[in-house]
């Protein structure tokens, strides 16, 4: 087993993010940041780390995103995945390498793994019906397929997603498909796939997963994994995996190796290739000098792998990539895959479709002075156990008081009072003054084992309140010894005090290099030191007296109202501002007979709450006057269960019954989903008595 901390080697990888749009605060909170930290410390505490990442050029929404601006796939890569390197860089997610899934090394790669399993006969092939645009000549992938959810009658459910109650899906499922290209209803028609038979592995994976152990060796200890990785995982498992089509008929993406037959038109499935870019950026990063050998990285057993993602990547870093290295043979499989939930904005869920952002490149190209307070602030809310939010208002608050009013606050007195009294020369300590450098090490002592402990453990947030504790109790340090009366009646005590809180500073500097690199630089800076090694922190000596400090300057900057203003009226702006509205295309033709079929009632919300573990749906109790009827709907993103009790509502009665997590949902409520894909009942003008007919 590779216990974290005896690796020799760790190979850290952030999810390769799609190269079919800008990235946005939701992305760093979720994966780059918290993996930069962790890569960070790691480097400090002296281990030899690849961090590796890189924009992924393929899979359905990359085409769609060219076709509807009306340019090449390669075109569309290639512009965001310059853009993504900026705004990376700005942010100082600090990646070994930042490769591509479009280059040759990652074609050749992602290819070898396909031929060598398809010769150690580990695909299925099989032919089944799939939907083909004839307008457009071309099979749909499942991303280009439309309808209403079968899961919970989401109109706008894509045919491998439906993005209002979370489930995966089958384009052949969707109620009404239609083609996103020609936006007409696609015929089906026969095609040949490879599929991986994840029902085989399903019994190895199940003892990797639940109980660590892999190949009869214990692998990891599974209590480190964080318990919404476990539940998704648990649960996929328990519903008994299935083979899975990892071939597509596409254009564009990395080839079917040709010495297979049949291979012509096809693509692999994008997430097969995509996770196989891990190993190909390590490859790139071996042939550019930086490291000795990429196999190392992956196959050694002292090499830790860990996989930083968002938690709709979950299935594929825990279940099909393993499938695929374990089929391979000699990778390693992950040690973790620290998974978090998503990041909203102002209330609303992030929507890149929807404009409802915080675009990383906007934001390191209009404050390049305010990025540290910017990942200060992600990292506060990474989104760890649950969805997590992000408001203008809370990121001012904490830059004030909690960055400017504790750290940089204590930073600049220590670094004026020293100059105004000693010239900006360390003074000395004194042995007579014990209570105070042993009040001083209360500040410090455990800080470092504490941040360290809870990266390890992957809870980001406590470390870096851990941090804030050292400042804040810095402060209550200043303010107990009072140097400034002091040095009138005791210049030695003043002397020792701020020696003590000079050290103090030193350990602030040296233990923030993770969370925030641009500070700690200043930091060092004003210090006039090298940055001082991770292990002297939690001590009081890493800077001798007599050494000459620099001059103060400004850590961070004060956030006034009109920023946090300005930022609000930006967003909606932003959101006002689209000009791609979309209608949902018209339905096919039915009969009034097909209509009359449909009986529509009014009845009243009288009882409402969230499923379990269902993180959009509601159970919904409806009056209907002759009777009450338990509903499901997938509306817990836009409506509290609370606040919608007692309204009058459309329900479709005869709709017939079926079983949504457990619960039997016996009808619809009837929603409009506005242009910006917010839903609104259907309410009737005025008060209505329960149980009359809507025709
Ligand atoms: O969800 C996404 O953005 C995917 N492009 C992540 C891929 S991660 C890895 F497997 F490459
Ligand atoms: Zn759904």
């Amino acid at each position: 087993m590779i216990a974290m901390k005896d690796a020799k080697r760790y190979t850290v990888t952030a999810a390769l993010p799609y190269a079919n749009g800008p990235l946005h605060i939701g992305h760093l909170a979720g994966a780059y940041l918290p993996a930069d930290i962790y890569a960070r410390y790691l480097r400090l505490i002296g281990k030899d780390v690849v961090f590796i990442c890189g924009s992924d050029e393929h899979g359905a929404p990359i085409t769609i995103r060219a076709k509807q601006e009306g340019v090449s796939p390669q075109q569309i890569v290639d512009k965001y995945h310059a853009q993504m390197k900026h705004s990376f860089e700005k942010v100082g997610i600090s990646f070994d390498i930042f490769h591509r899934t479009s280059s040759d090394i990652h074609h050749e790669t992602a290819q070898e793994f396909f031929l060598e399993l398809y010769n150690k006969g580990v695909f299925v092939e099989q032919e089944t019906e799939q939907f083909y645009d004839e307008e457009f000549k071309q099979f749909l992938a499942d991303r280009y397929v439309k309808g209403t959810c079968p899961k919970c009658s989401y109109p706008e459910a894509y045919g491998d997603q439906c993005e209002s109650c979370g489930s995966t899906l089958n384009a052949l499922d969707l109620i009404h498909p239609i083609s996103v290209l020609s936006g007409k209803k696609p015929k089906l028609r026969k095609t040949k796939h490879w599929y991986l038979p994840l029902d085989k592995d399903q019994e190895w994976l199940k003892e990797w997963i639940n109980n660590g152990m892999y190949k009869g060796k214990i692998h990891h200890d599974p209590k480190e994994w964080k318990k919404n990785v476990m539940g998704q995982v648990g649960s996929w498992l328990n519903d008994g995996l299935q083979a899975r089509a990892i071939t597509r008929d596409l254009e564009w993406g990395v080839s079917v190796p040709p010495q297979i037959p049949g291979a012509e038109n096809k693509k692999l499935y994008v997430w097969l290739d995509a996770p196989i870019g891990y190993i190909s950026a390590t490859k790139q990063l071996a042939l550019d000098g930086k490291i000795a050998n990429w196999e190392q990285y992956w196959k050694d057993d002292d090499t830790a792998l860990i996989h930083f993602i968002g938690k709709d990547n979950i299935v594929f870093h825990t279940i099909i990539f393993p499938s695929i290295l374990n089929a391979k043979g000699g990778f390693n499989l992950p040690v973790n895959v620290p998974g978090n939930e998503f990041m909203n904005l102002e209330g609303d869920k992030i929507s890149t479709s929807r404009n409802w952002a915080i675009w990383a490149h906007e934001f390191v190209d209009e404050h390049p002075e305010k990025i540290d307070e910017f990942r200060y602030v992600l990292c506060a809310n990474i989104p760890e156990t649950k969805d997590s939010e992000f408001t203008w208002v809370d990121f001012q608050t904490r830059v004030n008081s909690e960055l400017v009013a504790a750290y940089g606050n204590f930073v600049n007195r220590i670094m004026v009072l020293n100059h105004k009294y000693f010239d900006g020369v360390v003074p000395p300590s004194s042995s007579e003054y014990k209570n105070i450098s042993d009040d001083a090490m209360l500040v410090v002592k455990d800080a470092r084992e504490n941040i360290a402990g809870l990266i390890e453990q992957y809870k980001f947030r406590d470390a870096l309140d851990a941090l804030m504790l050292v400042a804040r109790d810095a402060n209550k340090f200043l303010t107990t010894y009072e140097p400034w009366k002091s040095i009138k009646s005791d210049e030695k005590e003043a002397k020792a005090v701020l020696h003590a809180c000079t050290q103090i500073v030193a350990n602030l500097g040296v233990l923030s290099q993770p969370f925030m690199p641009q500070a700690a630089a200043k930091v060092f800076d004003m210090l006039n030191i090298e940055a001082s090694a991770w292990s002297d922190a939690g001590g009081l000596n890493l800077i001798p007296s007599g050494h000459q400090l620099g001059n103060p300057q400004l850590l961070f900057e004060k956030i006034d109202g009109d920023f946090v203003a300005a930022q609000r009226e930006k967003l909606k702006l932003t959101k006002s501002q689209q000009t791609d509205k979309k209608y949902a295309p018209v339905k096919d033709e039915i009969q009034f007979d097909d209509f009359a079929k449909m009986d529509i009632r009014i009845g009243t919300i009288i009882e409402a709450k969230k499923v379990k573990k269902a993180d959009r749906l509601l159970e919904i109790v409806v009056d209907l006057g002759f009777e009450k009827r338990t509903v499901i709907s997938g509306i817990a993103e836009y409506f509290n269960a609370e606040d919608i009790i007692g309204k009058q509502v459309q329900v479709l009665v005869n709709l017939a019954s079926r079983k949504m997590r457990g619960i039997e949902s016996q009808g619809m409520i009837l929603f409009a989903e506005d242009l910006e894909g917010k839903l609104h009942f259907v309410s009737p003008p005025h008060d209505l008595e329960n149980g009359s007919e809507v025709a």
